[in-house]
């Protein structure tokens, strides 16, 4: 509904793009015949749920992404993928301006322009709501005075976005970090108390992509799709955060993830049967730096890139089968199976059938406590 207003505000041709990750709602078409009849000159919708799936969250779950250990970066990973395509069609269709509707209170503005700026630099990017002032009212009267065909959905008492990775719900009495959250704001997930009786699944990974449900092939976005039906209905996912803004504010956020949780601990899991001690340890330092370069919106920058490298690098053995199971709100690892696994049985065993030869663990820890003993007994001299 800001189309009209934006093309006299700027005195530019407006083109509109609107992409599709998953969000759900509106029919893409009906969102392209509106901005065309609200005074765009060209409208523009992408199916990019599969291109998401596979080229954005997939790179996290490699990379175990939580912000803050907790936030699969839901919204933080559509951000670079929606300006891939808002630089695309602006260079396409000759366009010198790209235009969002973020407020200037939060991270995706940030990621916006960012993103866009790394892919082209030539390109001016404005936020109408944040720069020109176009409040929701605003827009609306603007609208009714110009009879623009808007769709005016029933006002929700939250702000929330939403696609294939999972649901972020933020404002109205949330805002009180005192406040639970009610029934009301969950849509992904069922109630995680409601006694279903658990029900298991089993994951099978190639090289860090979930390849099999139960067996069945799957894309990596029905892997994800099927996940958040089976883990949703058990209320798996659900995370209620007090989160560090990129712009210094502290805000209260509720995602629910339900298939991003479940596939991140079978993910970390497979990983932790395959990966050589000192990789899985040094990985997990440089998965904070990964979340973190993304959720500040660096997605296309050198060093996100790099790391993506080294996250790939990784996942040369991670293929196996992972069985979960998903029960009140947990999706818990319950078996692992690998024909990369490092697990030897004959090394782990207290039963006969031991190899690990005991009499070299004495030597070890002698060594390996010489620093200790030698700067304690300097130490006590003093
Ligand atoms: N705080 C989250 C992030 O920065 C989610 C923001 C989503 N936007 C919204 N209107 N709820 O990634």
């Amino acid at each position: 509904m800001g189309i009209g207003w934006l093309k006299d505000a700027t005195g530019k041709e407006v083109i509109a793009l609107a992409i599709d990750v998953g969000q759900g709602g509106e029919d893409m078409d009906d969102i392209r015949q509106r901005a065309l009849d609200c005074g765009a000159v060209e409208a523009v919708v992408v199916d990019a749920k599969d291109e998401f799936a596979a080229d954005f969250v997939m790179p996290a779950l490699k990379a175990n992404a939580l912000y803050q250990k907790r936030y699969p970066l839901v919204s933080a990973l559509s951000r670079p993928l929606i300006a891939k395509h808002l630089a695309r069609v602006a260079m396409e269709l000759g366009a010198d301006t790209i235009a969002h509707g973020c407020t200037g209170k939060g991270n995706d503005q940030v990621r916006f322009e960012a993103a866009v700026a790394a892919l082209a630099p030539s390109l001016t990017s404005i936020a109408p709501i944040r720069d020109l002032a176009l409040t929701r009212d605003k827009a609306i009267i603007y609208a009714e005075e110009h009879g623009l065909p808007i769709k005016q959905s029933k006002k929700n008492p939250y702000s929330i976005d939403k696609n294939v990775w999972g649901r972020a719900v933020e404002t109205g009495y949330l805002e009180d970090p005192w406040n639970a959250p009610g029934d009301d704001v969950w849509e992904y997930t069922e109630d995680p108390a409601q006694g279903l009786p658990g029900e298991d699944v089993t994951i099978t990974f190639d090289h860090g992509v979930p390849v099999a449900l139960d067996g069945v092939s799957v894309s990596p976005l029905e892997a994800i799709q099927r996940l958040n039906a089976s883990a949703g209905r058990h209320g798996v996912g659900r995370i209620d955060i007090v989160e560090d803004r990129l712009v210094g504010i502290k805000s209260r956020e509720v995602y629910e993830a339900p298939a991003a949780i479940a596939l991140i601990n079978a993910h970390e899991e497979l990983e932790n049967l395959v990966l050589e001690r000192d990789l899985g340890r040094y990985k997990r330092t440089l998965e904070a730096d990964w979340a973190n370069l993304v959720y500040d919106g660096l997605w296309f920058s050198d060093l996100k890139r790099s790391l993506d490298a080294f996250m790939e690098h990784t996942q040369k053995h991670v293929s196996g089968d992972i069985r979960v199971r998903l029960e009140s709100g947990r999706a818990t690892v319950t078996g692992r199976q690998s024909p990369e696994s490092l697990y030897d049985f004959d090394l782990a065993t207290y039963d006969t059938g031991d190899t690990f030869d005991q009499s070299h663990a004495k030597g070890f820890i002698e060594l390996w406590s010489l620093p200790s003993k030698i700067s304690a007994k300097r130490n006590q001299g003093k």
